[in-house]
């Protein structure tokens, strides 16, 4: 008897940002600026996101670290709570994710960490619908995920706890 089950996802990966809408592209460039305002001291790694929300409006987040550094916050988090307290109701229909390494290179894709993906699945939870996924360096490749859902397989939700 065979008891193998196999999970894997589809999404699509852009040699570079030539190839994305104008409105992702703008909403890539967006996290690509906002970098230069996060406040990351310790691991000098500035990550920025951007959030298009279901009305239309842009919001950015950036990490905020702490001396003590499991207080630090990274830059999705920022943005989605930042999201959700100035639109309150409205859904997140995108996030750009693009960092700075001011130690080394910033040309590939980085896809939020455990934590963040949690995060996003009670958005997505809360709000009934997908959140695309926009993730980039400064340069390079963009990989494009169509829910955060496919980021976070057998995921803990509220259903579990019924
Ligand atoms: N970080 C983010 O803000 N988002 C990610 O997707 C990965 C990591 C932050 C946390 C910390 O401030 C720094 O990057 C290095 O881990």
């Amino acid at each position: 008897m065979d008891f193998s089950k196999q999970s894997s996802f589809e999404y699509l990966s852009h040699p570079d940002s030539s190839s994305l809408s104008p409105e992702d592209l703008q909403l890539l460039q967006e996290a690509r600026t906002v970098t230069a305002q996060a406040y990351a001291p310790y691991s000098k790694f500035n990550v920025g996101a951007a959030i298009l929300l279901e009305n239309g409006a842009l919001v950015r987040g950036t990490n905020q670290e702490n001396a003590s550094f499991p207080a630090g916050i990274c830059a999705e988090r920022v943005a989605l709570s930042a999201s959700s307290s100035l639109h309150p109701g409205v859904a997140v229909n995108t996030i750009a994710v693009s960092y700075h390494n001011l130690n080394g290179s910033s040309d590939a894709p980085i896809s939020p960490c455990g934590i963040c993906r949690q995060t996003l699945s009670e958005y997505e939870n809360r709000q009934q619908q997908p959140i695309r996924l926009i993730l980039s360096g400064q340069t390079g490749k963009v990989f494009i995920i169509q829910t955060a859902r496919h980021l976070l397989p057998m995921v803990f939700s509220a259903e579990d706890m019924k």
